[in-house]
């Protein structure tokens, strides 16, 4: 696993430093066994790539394989026609402010009887928390309860994580796994002989469905709720493509947001006037609970969390392959079968989108000169990716962090264990390595 984050975290700064030299923001990769790689960071390849010809940029076979025993046909891992209709049905379902109004009353339940004990618990008694872990943990019981209707009891730090949990990290390691091994024919014969880590993926996914199928089946005895299972339900879709829209959901949506959080609450801490400003904005939304309504303002925050994205997004690179052979508005070349990559962690970093101080974390970037919120373009800030196959959860997304960060500062200040830069592991989502190690204090608290 160690071997595994160096290896990434590697990577990570081959390619920025290549993107960065490059005056095109775009090279070409070739590496032993894998496709003709471009990795993009100039928006306009990337608004071709993902809205102008989206036909000709499916995510391809070689990424879907890589996660196809896992997610199956569920929407994150196809295209075409099987996509498309489970992407309108999830789309209406996403529009419904019945659901809004039920996210925000599973986030008023785990926030106020599992999160906030566990900190004023810590603060009470000087004890040193892993954030990141607590966020995880926090994430993960969410999305459950939101896509599945079911309540894992993850937020509980005195037990590990429980089967389900423990079951989906495995089976997302060892999919991403996959993806590292030199060539691809490596994890295809340990999956024909059943044997490694790719006896252990089967073994992980089994667990996954197995779960997922019981939940199915006594749901369908009494559906009863607003979570996306009864929903899907209710629409008619069939017991096999349910259980793999959900679980692609739970993919999606367990540990993006923990992510982001966690490093805008480590930013913050080096940044004491930008948390005071946030917190004063909280304060002045927040008359008792917080609401849907109170969510969707809070535009300091949201600056704070899009700032935090650009630095260190949750999904750090995302792939597609070409379907014929094309030329991106740069000039470069693209042959079928070719991997084509935007690569958001460098886009947030680079001079040419963002001024000279790009490595500055400095929220008021999302402001014009009259403090109104400035449109920035989704293909120069593609953390959400961007056109037709857009982050589904990106406004759940946005409710769930707020909601969090308000309730965790207006209440408490954190003092990080180490004092050096944190080291950024980008997996299939990326994280902190070694967590984030804190020592909570209430706020206004010496
Ligand atoms: C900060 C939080 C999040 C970030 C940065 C994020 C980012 C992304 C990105 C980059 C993709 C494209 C991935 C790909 O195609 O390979 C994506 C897709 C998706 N996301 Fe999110 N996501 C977040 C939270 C969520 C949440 C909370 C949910 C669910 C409730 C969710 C549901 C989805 C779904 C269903 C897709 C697939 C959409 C499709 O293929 O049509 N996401 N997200």
């Amino acid at each position: 696993m160690i071997n595994l984050s160096l290896l990434l975290s590697v990577t990570l700064g081959f390619l920025i430093i290549c993107s960065l030299l490059s005056s095109r923001k775009t090279i070409v990769v070739h590496r032993l066994g894998a496709p003709r790689t471009i990795v993009t960071a100039n928006p306009e390849n990337v608004e071709y790539i993902l809205k102008t010809n989206f036909a000709n940029f499916p995510k391809g076979k070689p990424f879907t394989e890589l996660l196809g025993d896992f997610l199956g046909l569920g929407i994150f891992n196809v295209d075409g026609d099987t996509w498309s209709t489970q992407r309108k049905l999830a789309s209406h379902e996403f529009s419904a402010r019945s659901l809004r109004e039920f996210v925000v009353k599973v986030l008023e339940d785990e926030v106020d009887n599992r999160l906030i004990p566990i900190l004023e618990n810590a603060a009470e008694n000087g004890g040193i928390l892993d954030m990141q872990e607590v966020l995880k943990r926090f994430g993960f019981d969410t999305i459950c309860k939101v896509s599945l209707g079911m309540d894992p009891f993850c937020l509980d730090l005195s037990r590990p994580p429980p089967p389900l949990a423990a079951a989906f990290d495995a089976a997302s390691e060892f999919s991403a796994m996959r993806g590292t091994a030199p060539i691809p024919a490596v994890w295809k014969l340990k999956k024909v002989l059943n044997v490694g880590s790719e006896k252990d993926l089967k073994d992980a996914v089994g667990l996954v469905r197995g779960h997922v199928d019981e939940i199915i089946r006594s749901k369908k005895k009494k559906i009863n709720g607003g979570d996306l299972l009864s929903r899907f339900l209710e629409s008619g879709v069939g017991d096999e493509m349910v259980r793999d829209m959900v679980i692609s959901f739970l993919m999606a949506g367990r540990d993006t947001t923990s992510a982001a959080v966690t490093w805008l609450l480590w930013l913050l801490t080096s940044h004491r006037g930008i948390e005071n400003r946030a917190v004063e904005e909280v304060l002045s939304v927040r008359n008792g609970r917080l609401g849907y309504d109170d969510l969707k303002g809070m535009n300091f925050v949201k600056a704070c969390l899009c700032e935090s994205m650009r630095l260190y997004p949750p999904v750090v690179w995302d792939s597609k392959h070409a379907a014929n052979d094309d030329v991106l508005p740069d000039g470069t070349r693209v042959y079928r079968g070719n991997r084509v990559t935007y690569f958001q962690y460098g886009m947030g970093r680079m001079e040419k989108l963002w001024g000279e101080d790009r490595m500055e974390f400095r929220p008021d970037r999302w402001f014009d000169e009259n403090g109104a919120v400035k449109t920035v373009s989704p293909y120069k800030f593609p953390v959400f990716q961007a056109g037709p196959r857009v982050c589904l959860g990106k406004e759940m997304a946005f409710i769930q962090m707020k909601y969090v960060v308000a309730s965790v500062l207006s209440r408490f200040e954190f003092e990080p264990v180490r004092k050096e830069q944190p080291v950024f592991v980008p997996l299939l989502t990326a994280y902190m390595a070694g967590g984030f190690n804190v020592r909570v204090r209430r706020r206004g608290q010496q």
